[in-house]
């Protein structure tokens, strides 16, 4: 997809500000119930994988579902630098043309992975294990991203960073190993980005690589590596944790690939539906790999009517429809060891969290101190904003609940994360007054449907 391609699907997508462009501010009021049915794009975790398992393989694969977000756009971008021809058939459906493990070009130009972790950090894992160099940049959220994390195990397996900004982040200038060595690592905190990065260099390396994860973090990368033909095995480490080890230097064979809808996208219209009174929402082909659906679980133990409904296999994952109904929430304490399952999620609970009754305790949130914004910091001061007393204490956050009440009337600051901008959309939807956000144009990254999807399920945003 070119440049002009690139912008085309940018519109489709419903986007009309660039992460360069003016903010987009937008409102979110209590209106009528939320009704209906309603599908989320694809999943961001596996839309990234797949076009990279794409370059990694040779011949041809082909996605459905592919999310077509700011974010994934990128990374296709970067697979084409790296080697990949990589086309857009139709609505999510893409053709990734392959160059294989060991084969990959070095690209001409800077890759720019624009408000995109994951996809920056994946690629780095891509690149490192490879005798080439590449610079990698991103947007200003993503330049304040530590990448120190990636590039410790990465010079294990022999890559280094020629240049970098200060405390190892982008822009930086990454040589690949000339020959790539096997490793064993621990990851330091449990992260699907990091455990992800070492496989995929590690898969250029002869021999057996080890990643090891106190706490088992999304298991994507290990699941696609085995659907592409990698030899890997998965065991069980201590109580919480994982042990993955790869062999190196496989012949990936390309295989079609189905991505299901993103639970952590669905996570918006699931909170907005248990929050708005009266409302009775279904979102359908939810992915329910247990490492994912924290949220869910969580949910459910303060009380909401979530029924899955028609549990069935779609490109290797559980997926079910949910049918959730508005319900009074009641606070719970929500365990550290439960984060990996649902980190993206804790805006979108800590929103739940506001209504509900009762105290809500989420621990161990250090993590989200690190994500597209200081989540944590954002979630309080927007809770701050809108009037829901809250604390945080360490990397906890508590949050007293208003039982189905919340004043609103503040405006949100959203840091250029999506997450925290439609999270406090959702608030606005249920609260006394409305909500403002002061940025809606980061939304494109991971779910450019969410507003018009909102509003279709009655929502009043604009
Ligand atoms: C992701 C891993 C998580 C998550 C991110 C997507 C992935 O990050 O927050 O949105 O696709 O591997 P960490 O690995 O930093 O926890």
């Amino acid at each position: 997809m070119g440049a002009a391609d690139h912008e085309t699907a940018g519109m489709m997508a419903g986007h009309d500000a660039g992460h360069h462009g003016a903010p987009v501010p937008m409102q979110a009021r209590a209106g009528g119930i939320l009704q209906g049915r309603v599908r989320v794009s694809g999943d961001k975790s596996i839309s990234h994988r797949a076009l990279i398992f794409g370059l990694l393989s040779v011949g041809e694969t082909s996605v459905t579902g592919l999310l077509e977000g700011e974010d994934v756009l990128r990374t296709a971008d970067a697979a084409r630098a790296l080697g990949a021809t990589v086309e857009r058939l139709g609505a999510g459906h893409w053709r990734v043309h392959g160059v294989g493990v060991g084969a990959l070009l070095a690209p001409r130009d800077t890759l720019d992975f624009g408000n995109a972790g994951t996809g920056s950090r994946l690629m780095m894992g891509v690149v490192g294990g490879h005798p080439i160099t590449a610079r990698f940049d991103g947007d200003a959220s993503l330049r304040k991203r530590p990448m120190k994390r990636i590039l410790d195990p990465l010079q294990l397996i022999g890559a280094r960073a020629l240049e970098q900004a200060e405390g190892g982040r982008l822009p930086l200038l990454l040589e690949g190993a000339r020959d790539a060595v096997p490793v064993t690592y621990e990851t330091p905190v449990p992260s699907a980005q990091i455990k992800s990065a070492v496989l995929f260099a590690a898969l250029n390396a002869p021999g057996r690589s080890t990643v090891i994860e106190r706490e088992a973090s999304r298991d994507h990368t290990e699941k696609l590596l085995a659907w592409f033909g990698a030899e890997i095995t998965v065991a069980p480490h201590g109580e919480l944790g994982r042990r993955i080890t790869l062999t190196g230097q496989p012949e990936l064979r390309p295989r079609p690939i189905a991505v299901p809808a993103d639970p952590s996208s669905a996570a918006f219209p699931i909170v907005a539906a248990l929050i708005v009174p009266g409302s009775d929402v279904t979102v359908e082909s939810v992915m329910m790999n247990p490492l994912r659906i924290g949220l869910i679980e969580t949910l459910r133990e303060m009380g909401a009517d979530i029924v899955a409904l028609g549990e069935r296999e779609e490109g290797g994952e559980t997926v079910a429809d949910l049918r959730v109904r508005y319900s009074a929430l009641k606070g719970v304490n929500v365990p550290a060891h439960r984060a990996p399952a649902m980190i993206d999620e804790y805006p979108a609970l800590a929103v739940a969290a506001a209504f509900a009754s009762g105290e809500t305790r989420m621990n161990g949130l250090h993590e989200l101190r690190v994500k597209e914004s200081d989540r944590l910091a954002a979630v309080a001061d927007g809770l701050a904003a809108n009037g829901v007393e809250h604390a945080v204490e360490g990397d906890d956050l508590i949050v007293r609940g208003g039982e189905g009440r919340v004043a609103g009337g503040g405006t949100v600051a959203t840091h250029m994360d999506h997450r925290i901008a439609m999270s406090f959309l959702v608030m606005g939807l249920a609260s006394g007054r409305p909500v403002a956000v002061d940025d809606t144009a980061f939304i494109a990254t991971s779910f450019p449907d969410f507003v018009p999807m909102m509003r279709r399920l009655g929502g009043d945003l604009g």
